[in-house]
């Protein structure tokens, strides 16, 4: 069957129609013309896989990558980068129109590092095979080399044959001196040549089902001008560049005399580097490694206008005393739960800087929040190149 794209959906996915149903195309760019072949078929949409292009948009890019049309792990590598950014602007606008009833222009800061930007990768190991997921299925597309991954992460991928693992997913991350926390979740009792391994990576941690085989459990990573501690399983953002240019977006929307509140703060990033500015700061996190992390993170970065708190920020909010006037919240892709918004409107800080990973979830809770704060800025942020996500920043004020 040949279809016409129409247009692109928010994944990333060309569209298409046939018999009335919708159909999603993955690889497909608007205006080409192509050989489909369905392969799932529901009352509602259908899906299908490109056979052979009939006809070619002129914008369509080659990807370098060789196992990019199997990979699920990119989506976008058969444009150019400008393309992606313009992509992800009208994918912003259109959510924001769609679920916050706002109508504006959002631009998209690029980021610096457009390759091996990633400073953690998750593996799959299905019968001793090492790679990621294929698009839309749970088989494996074997990969010895990560275009988005970190050159460090890369390194490693070359000798994964040196865990001896069968089934397991084996999480990596690296850190700004191409030092290596592994972390393996699996069944079974591999016999994992550290040695050999140490000989040609800089290995401090492997993580056993939550218990440390060899090495530490954390490593340091240097963001800017700041040290964090950070654990096996505290959050980090992935993009190191991109997070550099979060850091001054946010550092640049504190003044002096802000008591600030970092909703969901991790190891503490973005609380530390407001406190180098702001009067008080004081960050709730769920994760009690992050905020352990986050503790120490404040000493080593002698920041002494800081306190953490271990909790869920949505309801430890209700216990906060002092006179908050801006909220800094980086939430899960769940955005914030309907508790956590009564409770930021209850606070009425003058300011919010709200950082999402799902602009869904984001204009959700804008379309709540708007009622009170007017919406001075929205800025995405390429956090993941050549993906179909996209980071953003809100600034709100209250009204
Ligand atoms: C997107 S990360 C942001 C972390 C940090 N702001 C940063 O930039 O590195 C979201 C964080 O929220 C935490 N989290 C998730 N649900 C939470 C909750 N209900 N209360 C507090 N923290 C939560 C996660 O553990 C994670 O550290």
């Amino acid at each position: 069957m040949i279809l016409k794209i129409e247009r692109l959906d928010h994944h990333g996915r060309g569209i298409a129609h046939s018999d009335g149903k919708i159909v999603f195309v993955e690889n497909a760019l608007e205006g080409e013309s192509i050989r489909v072949e369905f392969t799932k078929v529901t009352s509602k949409y259908i899906e299908a896989r490109v056979v052979d292009y009939i006809e070619k948009s002129n914008k369509r890019t080659k990807s370098k990558c060789p196992i990019y049309e199997e990979c699920g792990g990119c989506h976008l590598r058969h444009m150019s980068y400008e393309d992606t950014l313009s992509f992800k602007r009208k994918k912003l606008r259109e959510i924001m129109n769609k679920y916050a009833g706002v109508d504006t222009e959002i631009d998209i800061i690029e980021s610096p590092e457009k390759r091996y930007y990633r400073n953690k990768i998750e593996l799959k190991v299905k019968d001793g095979i090492v790679g990621f997921y294929k698009k839309g299925t749970h088989d494996i597309v074997e990969m010895d080399r990560c275009f988005n991954a970190h050159e460090a992460i890369n390194a490693l991928l070359l000798n994964m044959n040196l865990f001896h693992l069968k089934n397991a997913e084996v999480t990596i991350k690296c850190n700004y001196n191409s030092e290596l926390l592994i972390i393996i979740s699996t069944d079974e009792k591999p016999d994992i040549e550290i040695e050999k391994l140490r000989e040609k990576h800089k290995i401090v941690g492997i993580i056993l089902n939550g218990k440390t085989l060899f090495g530490t459990d954390n490593f340091i990573e240097l963001m800017d001008t700041f040290f964090f501690k950070e654990s096996y399983n505290s959050f980090f953002q992935v993009n190191r560049s991109v997070n550099k240019i979060l850091f001054d977006i946010v550092k640049s929307s504190i003044d002096e005399n802000d008591t600030v509140l970092d909703l969901c703060c991790g190891v503490g990033t973005l609380g530390i580097v407001a406190s180098t500015k702001a009067k008080e700061v004081f960050g709730i996190e769920i994760v009690e490694n992050a905020i352990k992390d986050a503790l120490i993170n404040a000493r080593m970065n002698k920041r002494d206008n800081i306190k953490f708190v271990l909790g869920d920020a949505f309801t430890k909010i209700e216990h906060v005393k002092k006179k908050i006037n801006t909220i800094i919240i980086d939430p899960p892709r769940s955005g914030i739960s309907e508790k956590g918004i009564k409770n930021i409107l209850n606070v009425s800080p003058q300011k919010i800087i709200y950082i999402a990973c799902d602009p869904i979830t984001l204009a959700r809770d804008l379309k709540i929040l708007k009622s009170k704060y007017d919406i001075k800025s929205i800025m995405g942020l390429d956090m993941f190149p050549y993906t179909y996500h996209c980071e953003s920043i809100t600034v709100l004020e209250r009204k």
